[in-house]
């Protein structure tokens, strides 16, 4: 596998690809972005770089520095153009199917010591490099969101990854200034395999002991150190990806816990998807 990271591919500048080509610039690294429009790529790199002024307005990075971060950032619509690259991380829609379609051809175009990352939250690494033939190069980066903020990143080992891959994506988690932890290709991985189900017994919880939304947040936070209460987080990372994601951890584990509540499903159903639509469990101005 490629020794030392010099270049890297981002396929899919959406909400996770666009962070985590700004982190990937910000560490000093050459990044080439590759979105289905030049249109969706240039609006990617206009929020990469509105983010980094911001920073710069707020002293956390010189002028200097933010123009030769943004300076780093290639955009292309053209998959080939990722040839030259040591590390592809791909963060394209949460769909089986193009991912491994986009594998099979990542491995066609790249050299065969290029380590290939999927940045999927719910589906198996191991069944999106069964897709190529030389699955010991592929890994999961899991990357939390918003991916310039958030410190984790979960390096997922797949049944044949190979351990150099492994490595590699390790070290370059820990490059980007992230605290990367290890674990093996299972459903959720290891945060969401955890926080799904407690944020779905917490909206049980609701209906089970007739507490109000306020009080179970005030309650979690007071009571449990939670830094934010659970419908304040379920607000925040939108009704509706949690659903999604519930409904994922259900299909592969078959434990009720994972299950969506009702009451979620009917929220997401009502566009009550918290933050990003102005109302969830609290309205937002
Ligand atoms: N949003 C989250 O909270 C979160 C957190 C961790 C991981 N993830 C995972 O990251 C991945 C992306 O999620 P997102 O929230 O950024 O989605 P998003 O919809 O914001 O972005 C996906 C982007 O990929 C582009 N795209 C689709 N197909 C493409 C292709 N073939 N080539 C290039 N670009 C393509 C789309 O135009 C879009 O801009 C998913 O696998 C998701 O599960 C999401």
């Amino acid at each position: 596998m490629a020794s030392e990271i010099r270049t890297v591919g981002v396929v899919g500048l959406g909400a996770m690809g666009a962070g985590i080509a700004q982190l990937c610039v910000e560490a000093g690294v050459e990044t080439v972005g590759r979105e289905v429009t030049a249109e969706l790529g240039e609006k990617a790199r206009d929020r990469i770089a509105h983010f980094l002024t911001r920073k710069v307005e707020k002293g956390q990075l010189g002028q200097d520095a933010r123009d030769a971060a943004v300076a780093r950032v290639a955009l292309t619509t053209d998959l080939a153009d990722l040839a030259g690259c040591d590390l592809v991380i791909e963060a394209i829609v949460e769909e089986l199917v193009p991912k491994q379609e986009l594998f099979a051809e990542l491995e066609r175009i790249c050299r065969p010591d290029t380590v290939l990352a999927t940045n999927t939250s719910a589906l198996s690494v191991t069944e999106i490099a069964s897709a190529t033939s030389s699955p010991e190069r592929v890994v999961g980066m899991h990357f939390f969101n918003p991916a310039p903020l958030m410190p984790l990143v979960e390096i997922v080992r797949a049944e044949r990854s190979a351990d150099a891959a492994f490595d590699a994506a390790y070290a370059f988690g820990e490059k980007l200034g992230k605290h990367p932890i290890r674990c093996h290709d299972t459903p959720g991985f290891v945060v969401n395999r955890v926080l799904i189900p407690l944020l779905n017994d917490c909206v049980r919880v609701l209906d089970e002991a007739r507490v109000t939304v306020e009080d179970l947040d005030a309650g979690m936070k007071h009571g449990a150190g939670w830094p934010m209460g659970p419908c304040e987080l379920l607000d925040l990372v939108g009704i509706d990806v949690h659903v999604h994601a519930s409904e994922a951890l259900w299909a592969k584990l078959r434990e009720p816990r994972m299950a969506a509540p009702a009451r979620l499903v009917a929220m997401a159903n009502a566009g009550l998807l918290g933050r990003k639509s102005g109302h969830g469990f609290y309205t937002y101005e």
